[in-house]
Protein backbone atom coordinates (compact mmCIF):
# COMPACT_ATOMS: atom_id res chain seq x y z
CA UNK A 1 0.00 0.00 0.00
CA UNK A 2 0.84 3.56 -0.59
CA UNK A 3 2.55 5.63 2.08
CA UNK A 4 -0.44 7.95 3.39
CA UNK A 5 -0.50 11.46 2.96
CA UNK A 6 0.30 12.04 6.87
CA UNK A 7 1.91 9.58 9.60
CA UNK A 8 1.65 10.86 12.55
CA UNK A 9 3.78 8.23 15.23
CA UNK A 10 4.19 8.53 18.65
CA UNK A 11 3.92 12.14 19.15
CA UNK A 12 3.92 13.42 22.58
CA UNK A 13 3.31 17.53 23.20
CA UNK A 14 2.91 18.70 26.91
CA UNK A 15 2.95 22.35 28.26
CA UNK A 16 4.50 23.30 31.70
CA UNK A 17 2.09 25.25 33.89
CA UNK A 18 4.05 26.07 37.20
CA UNK A 19 5.77 23.54 38.46
CA UNK A 20 3.77 21.01 37.27
CA UNK A 21 3.69 19.30 33.23
CA UNK A 22 0.32 19.12 31.57
CA UNK A 23 0.72 16.04 29.55
CA UNK A 24 -1.71 16.66 26.44
CA UNK A 25 -1.02 14.37 23.61
CA UNK A 26 0.88 10.89 24.58
CA UNK A 27 1.99 9.08 22.02
CA UNK A 28 -0.61 9.93 19.97
CA UNK A 29 -0.90 8.16 16.41
CA UNK A 30 -2.67 8.60 13.13
CA UNK A 31 -2.86 8.56 9.52
CA UNK A 32 -4.74 10.69 6.83
CA UNK A 33 -4.83 9.16 3.34
CA UNK A 34 -4.53 11.49 0.57
CA UNK A 35 -9.00 13.02 -0.27
CA UNK A 36 -9.16 11.67 3.38
CA UNK A 37 -11.75 14.01 4.96
CA UNK A 38 -11.21 13.46 9.11
CA UNK A 39 -13.46 14.48 11.88
CA UNK A 40 -11.24 15.11 15.22
CA UNK A 41 -13.38 15.31 18.31
CA UNK A 42 -12.99 15.57 21.83
CA UNK A 43 -13.75 18.14 24.81
CA UNK A 44 -12.71 21.36 25.39
CA UNK A 45 -8.60 21.44 26.11
CA UNK A 46 -8.73 17.76 24.99
CA UNK A 47 -5.98 18.84 22.47
CA UNK A 48 -7.56 19.22 19.21
CA UNK A 49 -5.84 22.33 18.63
CA UNK A 50 -2.45 21.72 19.94
CA UNK A 51 -2.38 18.47 17.57
CA UNK A 52 -3.12 20.69 14.72
CA UNK A 53 -0.30 23.01 15.64
CA UNK A 54 1.70 20.36 16.05
CA UNK A 55 1.11 18.85 12.67
CA UNK A 56 1.71 22.44 11.16
CA UNK A 57 4.64 22.81 12.35
CA UNK A 58 3.68 25.74 14.55
CA UNK A 59 4.29 23.81 18.06
CA UNK A 60 7.46 20.97 17.87
CA UNK A 61 6.07 17.90 19.97
CA UNK A 62 8.41 16.41 22.62
CA UNK A 63 8.76 13.26 21.22
CA UNK A 64 7.66 11.45 17.92
CA UNK A 65 7.54 11.35 14.11
CA UNK A 66 5.55 13.16 11.74
CA UNK A 67 5.91 12.11 7.62
CA UNK A 68 3.87 14.31 5.22
CA UNK A 69 4.41 13.76 1.05
CA UNK A 70 6.85 11.19 2.28
CA UNK A 71 8.87 13.98 4.32
CA UNK A 72 10.00 13.98 8.12
CA UNK A 73 8.66 17.38 9.12
CA UNK A 74 10.66 16.52 12.79
CA UNK A 75 13.67 17.08 10.90
CA UNK A 76 13.38 20.15 9.23
CA UNK A 77 14.11 23.64 10.76
CA UNK A 78 11.75 26.46 10.79
CA UNK A 79 12.56 28.12 6.95
CA UNK A 80 12.15 24.24 5.83
CA UNK A 81 8.44 23.86 7.73
CA UNK A 82 7.52 27.41 6.45
CA UNK A 83 8.02 26.30 2.67
CA UNK A 84 6.01 22.88 3.03
CA UNK A 85 2.87 25.17 5.10
CA UNK A 86 3.34 27.95 2.27
CA UNK A 87 2.86 24.97 -0.21
CA UNK A 88 1.29 22.41 0.70
CA UNK A 89 -1.16 22.77 3.79
CA UNK A 90 -4.16 24.94 4.40
CA UNK A 91 -5.34 26.45 7.69
CA UNK A 92 -8.95 27.53 9.06
CA UNK A 93 -7.79 28.78 12.86
CA UNK A 94 -10.01 28.60 15.32
CA UNK A 95 -9.95 32.41 15.62
CA UNK A 96 -9.62 33.18 12.10
CA UNK A 97 -6.38 35.49 12.02
CA UNK A 98 -7.39 37.64 9.18
CA UNK A 99 -5.20 40.21 8.30
CA UNK A 100 -6.97 43.60 9.38
CA UNK A 101 -6.13 46.02 6.93
CA UNK A 102 -6.84 43.60 3.77
CA UNK A 103 -10.06 43.34 2.17
CA UNK A 104 -12.09 39.75 2.57
CA UNK A 105 -10.87 39.14 -1.39
CA UNK A 106 -6.99 40.34 -0.16
CA UNK A 107 -7.09 37.93 2.39
CA UNK A 108 -7.97 35.10 0.46
CA UNK A 109 -5.66 36.04 -2.93
CA UNK A 110 -2.75 36.06 0.36
CA UNK A 111 -1.36 32.52 -0.19
CA UNK A 112 -1.41 32.11 -3.84
CA UNK A 113 0.44 35.89 -3.82
CA UNK A 114 2.95 34.24 -1.02
CA UNK A 115 3.56 31.42 -3.87
CA UNK A 116 4.03 34.11 -6.64
CA UNK A 117 1.23 33.06 -8.66
CA UNK A 118 -0.09 35.44 -11.33
CA UNK A 119 -2.32 38.20 -9.04
CA UNK A 120 -4.86 38.55 -11.81
CA UNK A 121 -5.75 34.47 -11.69
CA UNK A 122 -5.37 34.66 -7.77
CA UNK A 123 -8.13 37.24 -7.63
CA UNK A 124 -10.24 35.28 -9.92
CA UNK A 125 -10.08 32.20 -7.62
CA UNK A 126 -10.46 34.56 -4.54
CA UNK A 127 -13.53 35.88 -5.93
CA UNK A 128 -14.62 31.83 -7.23
CA UNK A 129 -13.89 30.60 -3.73
CA UNK A 130 -15.52 33.57 -1.84
CA UNK A 131 -18.65 33.35 -3.94
CA UNK A 132 -18.78 29.56 -3.29
CA UNK A 133 -18.64 30.48 0.36
CA UNK A 134 -21.89 33.37 -0.13
CA UNK A 135 -19.96 36.02 -0.07
CA UNK A 136 -19.57 37.65 -3.42
CA UNK A 137 -21.27 40.77 -2.01
CA UNK A 138 -18.25 40.99 0.53
CA UNK A 139 -15.05 41.20 -1.87
CA UNK A 140 -13.99 44.54 -0.53
CA UNK A 141 -15.04 44.13 2.99
CA UNK A 142 -12.32 44.56 5.85
CA UNK A 143 -12.77 41.83 8.39
CA UNK A 144 -13.50 44.21 11.14
CA UNK A 145 -16.52 45.09 8.38
CA UNK A 146 -17.24 41.16 8.82
CA UNK A 147 -19.54 39.23 11.26
CA UNK A 148 -17.72 36.50 12.79
CA UNK A 149 -19.29 33.77 10.66
CA UNK A 150 -18.29 35.82 7.72
CA UNK A 151 -14.82 36.27 8.91
CA UNK A 152 -14.37 32.50 9.29
CA UNK A 153 -15.87 31.69 5.62
CA UNK A 154 -13.27 34.22 4.05
CA UNK A 155 -10.50 31.86 6.43
CA UNK A 156 -12.33 29.20 4.75
CA UNK A 157 -12.25 30.19 1.19
CA UNK A 158 -8.45 31.63 2.10
CA UNK A 159 -7.21 28.14 2.88
CA UNK A 160 -8.37 26.58 0.01
CA UNK A 161 -6.87 29.24 -2.73
CA UNK A 162 -3.70 27.02 -3.25
CA UNK A 163 -5.92 23.99 -3.29
CA UNK A 164 -3.27 22.41 -0.97
CA UNK A 165 -3.07 18.56 -0.14
CA UNK A 166 -3.90 18.96 3.50
CA UNK A 167 -6.17 21.67 4.90
CA UNK A 168 -6.29 21.91 8.72
CA UNK A 169 -9.58 23.34 9.90
CA UNK A 170 -9.92 24.21 13.64
CA UNK A 171 -13.89 24.26 13.96
CA UNK A 172 -14.27 25.89 10.75
CA UNK A 173 -18.60 25.82 11.48
CA UNK A 174 -18.26 26.66 15.10
CA UNK A 175 -19.59 30.23 14.09
CA UNK A 176 -21.97 29.46 10.90
CA UNK A 177 -25.94 28.60 11.37
CA UNK A 178 -26.73 24.89 10.07
CA UNK A 179 -27.50 25.78 6.86
CA UNK A 180 -24.33 28.02 6.31
CA UNK A 181 -22.66 24.88 7.79
CA UNK A 182 -23.70 22.63 5.43
CA UNK A 183 -23.30 24.44 2.32
CA UNK A 184 -19.73 24.72 3.37
CA UNK A 185 -19.30 20.98 4.19
CA UNK A 186 -20.58 20.51 0.99
CA UNK A 187 -18.04 22.80 -0.92
CA UNK A 188 -15.16 20.89 1.14
CA UNK A 189 -16.71 17.29 -0.54
CA UNK A 190 -16.85 18.84 -3.63
CA UNK A 191 -13.19 20.11 -3.60
CA UNK A 192 -11.43 16.79 -2.56
CA UNK A 193 -13.18 15.08 -5.34
CA UNK A 194 -11.93 17.90 -7.73
CA UNK A 195 -8.50 17.98 -6.23
CA UNK A 196 -8.30 14.98 -4.08
CA UNK A 197 -7.42 17.11 -1.23
CA UNK A 198 -7.57 15.86 2.28
CA UNK A 199 -9.37 17.60 5.73
CA UNK A 200 -8.31 17.25 9.54
CA UNK A 201 -11.44 18.86 10.67
CA UNK A 202 -11.99 20.18 14.17
CA UNK A 203 -15.85 19.78 15.27
CA UNK A 204 -18.06 20.01 18.14
CA UNK A 205 -21.18 19.18 15.22
CA UNK A 206 -21.89 15.77 15.02
CA UNK A 207 -23.91 15.43 12.03
CA UNK A 208 -20.91 16.50 10.55
CA UNK A 209 -18.59 14.67 12.05
CA UNK A 210 -20.81 11.80 10.62
CA UNK A 211 -20.81 12.58 7.35
CA UNK A 212 -16.77 12.59 7.63
CA UNK A 213 -14.63 9.49 6.09
CA UNK A 214 -13.63 8.44 9.85
CA UNK A 215 -14.06 10.13 13.14
CA UNK A 216 -10.53 10.76 15.41
CA UNK A 217 -11.53 11.21 18.98
CA UNK A 218 -9.22 12.50 22.00
CA UNK A 219 -10.71 11.35 24.63
CA UNK A 220 -10.67 12.46 28.60
CA UNK A 221 -7.76 10.85 29.56
CA UNK A 222 -6.17 12.18 26.13
CA UNK A 223 -6.08 8.20 24.93
CA UNK A 224 -7.15 8.33 21.05
CA UNK A 225 -9.05 6.23 19.28
CA UNK A 226 -9.98 6.74 15.26
CA UNK A 227 -13.12 4.73 13.40
CA UNK A 228 -14.27 4.78 10.36
CA UNK A 229 -17.52 6.24 9.72
CA UNK A 230 -20.57 4.29 7.75
CA UNK A 231 -20.92 6.35 4.41
N1 LIG B 1 0.92 27.35 25.43
C1 LIG B 1 0.31 26.65 26.41
N2 LIG B 1 0.80 26.62 27.66
C2 LIG B 1 0.20 25.90 28.63
N3 LIG B 1 -0.90 25.14 28.44
C3 LIG B 1 -1.42 25.12 27.21
C4 LIG B 1 -0.85 25.87 26.11
N4 LIG B 1 -1.59 25.64 25.01
C5 LIG B 1 -2.58 24.81 25.39
N5 LIG B 1 -2.48 24.49 26.71
C6 LIG B 1 -3.37 23.59 27.44
O1 LIG B 1 -3.43 22.36 26.73
C7 LIG B 1 -4.76 21.85 26.73
C8 LIG B 1 -5.17 21.53 25.30
O2 LIG B 1 -5.37 22.77 24.61
P1 LIG B 1 -5.99 22.82 23.16
O3 LIG B 1 -6.05 24.24 22.76
O4 LIG B 1 -5.24 21.88 22.28
O5 LIG B 1 -7.45 22.21 23.42
P2 LIG B 1 -8.69 21.99 22.42
O6 LIG B 1 -9.01 20.54 22.42
O7 LIG B 1 -8.37 22.62 21.12
O8 LIG B 1 -9.84 22.77 23.18
P3 LIG B 1 -11.07 23.67 22.60
O9 LIG B 1 -12.14 22.69 22.15
O10 LIG B 1 -11.49 24.46 23.81
O11 LIG B 1 -10.54 24.53 21.50
C9 LIG B 1 -5.63 22.87 27.41
O12 LIG B 1 -5.94 22.39 28.70
C10 LIG B 1 -4.79 24.12 27.48
O13 LIG B 1 -5.04 24.83 28.66
MG1 LIG C 1 -9.14 24.30 20.13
Amino acid sequence: MNEPLLRVVDVHKSYRSGSRTLHILSGLNLEVQAGELVAIVGQSGSGKTSLLNVIAGLDRPEKGSIRFQGQELTQLDEPGWAKIRAQSMGFVFQFHQLLPEFSAEENVMMPGLILRKDPIACRSRAQDLLTHVGLSDRLTHKPAQLSGGEQQRVAIARALMNAPPLVLADEPTGSLDPQAGKSLFDLIQQLRKEHNMAFLFVTHNPVLAGRCDRMFALGADFNAFSKPNEV
